[in-house]
């Protein structure tokens, strides 16, 4: 089939983008850029040996969309374009209501009128706000405490919504846990701009000298070693879930929900010893006060996307340290020569 893949030259669109392209689907990607860079793109043709049609389009531009969707006989859409940065949602608001709700609600309406009714949405375990019930199922009541995690949330609204609206509509909701890790060929991964925020990133470049230190927020949260736990899966898991969530759409009745996650939680201190052990090499750290927003313990329950998609993640902690690493150590500037 032909799919739509907004965001698609950012960090895990580019990845889901190889798995389509292998897949022999054709893959139409649009992006803003700005957050990413289209050579991606060429590295998922080096890759894959195929090449994905880009346009530099806004998913705000509702006359640009019309233009990709008169061009091509679009099947389904995978949604991964909006900006994701938790700490900058709260300084500018709006931007991010504007960009990814406005955003999406632009994307649905040109898909409507194309017909085009299918879509997979990049949603996030952050919608499950603070709770202890571990690990977290679909069925969980959902909440944020920040601009980001309640765009992720009124959309998941949206779409449903939608869905009940009108029954030819099918959408599933795919809530990630935390992805990480790079393709095995090192070259394509995550590109953060500036100083990254999340952790994996913060570690190879720690550990190709780019930053001096690691910093590791709160040692005294009630776990096995004081610091955070997460669900860490690769990003080629993630990238196949999507695959696996555009095979099912045919056959789903309006709205589905699935965590991808491992369904193991890490520490911090785990994640920086793995990465030592798989890579051989030290990184410096330091105990540093908890981050404001920060949860305490966050791992999914995958079965829900075990059953009904027949997906699990394959990869483990090593791979995840492995491919971080090579991907850091063979693109010190990311795409930048
Ligand atoms: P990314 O920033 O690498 O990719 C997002 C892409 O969307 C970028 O290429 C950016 O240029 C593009 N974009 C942003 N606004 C746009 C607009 N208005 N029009 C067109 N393109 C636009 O991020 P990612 O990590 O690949 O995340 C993809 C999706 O998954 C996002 O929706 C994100 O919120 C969601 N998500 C990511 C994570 C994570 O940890 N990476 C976790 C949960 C959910
Ligand atoms: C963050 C976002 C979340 C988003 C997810 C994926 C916040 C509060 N949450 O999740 O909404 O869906 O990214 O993009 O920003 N850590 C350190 N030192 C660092 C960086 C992180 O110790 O320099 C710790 C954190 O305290 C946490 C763990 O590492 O315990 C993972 O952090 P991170 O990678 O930022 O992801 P989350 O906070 O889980």
């Amino acid at each position: 089939m032909t799919v739509l893949v907004t965001g698609g030259t950012g960090y895990i669109g580019s990845h889901t983008c190889v798995l389509l392209l292998e897949a022999g689907h054709d893959v139409v990607v649009i992006d803003n850029l700005s957050n990413s860079s289209e050579k991606s793109l060429e590295r998922v043709e080096e890759i894959t040996g195929k090449k994905a049609t880009f346009y530099k389009c806004d998913i705000l531009d509702t006359e640009g969309m019309r233009k990709v969707f008169s061009a091509h006989k679009i099947d389904a859409v995978i949604h991964f374009a909006g900006l994701k940065a938790v700490g900058e949602s709260v300084a500018i608001p709006l931007k991010y209501y504007d960009n990814n709700i406005t955003g999406t609600l632009r994307l649905l309406e040109v898909m409507g009128e194309f017909g085009v009714k299918k879509m997979v949405f990049s949603s996030s375990a952050t919608v499950y706000g603070v709770t202890d019930k571990m690990p977290l199922t679909e069925d969980l009541p959902t909440s944020a405490n920040s601009p980001y995690g309640q765009t992720k949330l009124m959309i998941e609204q949206i779409l449903t919504d939608l869905c009940v609206s009108d029954d030819s509509w099918k959408i599933t909701l795919l809530r990630y846990f935390n992805p990480v890790g790079a393709h095995e060929s090192g070259k394509i991964g995550e590109n953060p701009r500036g100083i990254p925020n999340n952790l994996m990133p913060y570690i190879t470049q720690v550990a190709s000298g780019k930053l001096a230190q690691l910093s590791i927020f709160g040692d005294d949260y009630p776990t096995k070693d004081g610091t955070g736990v997460r669900d860490y899966i690769h990003v080629v898991d993630l990238a196949d879930g999507h695959l696996k969530a555009l095979d099912k759409l045919d056959a789903q009745k309006g709205v589905e929900i699935y965590n991808l996650g491992t369904g193991v939680g890490y520490s911090v201190l785990d994640l920086v010893h793995a990465f030592e052990e798989a890579n051989d090499l030290k990184i410096n750290y330091k105990i540093a006060p908890r981050r404001p927003g920060d949860v305490t313990v966050c791992y999914a329950d995958a079965t829900k996307a075990a059953r009904e998609l027949g997906w699990s993640a394959k990869k483990n902690v090593v791979d995840m340290c492995r491919d971080s690493w090579r991907w850091q150590k063979n693109n010190p500037n990311g795409y930048e020569a």
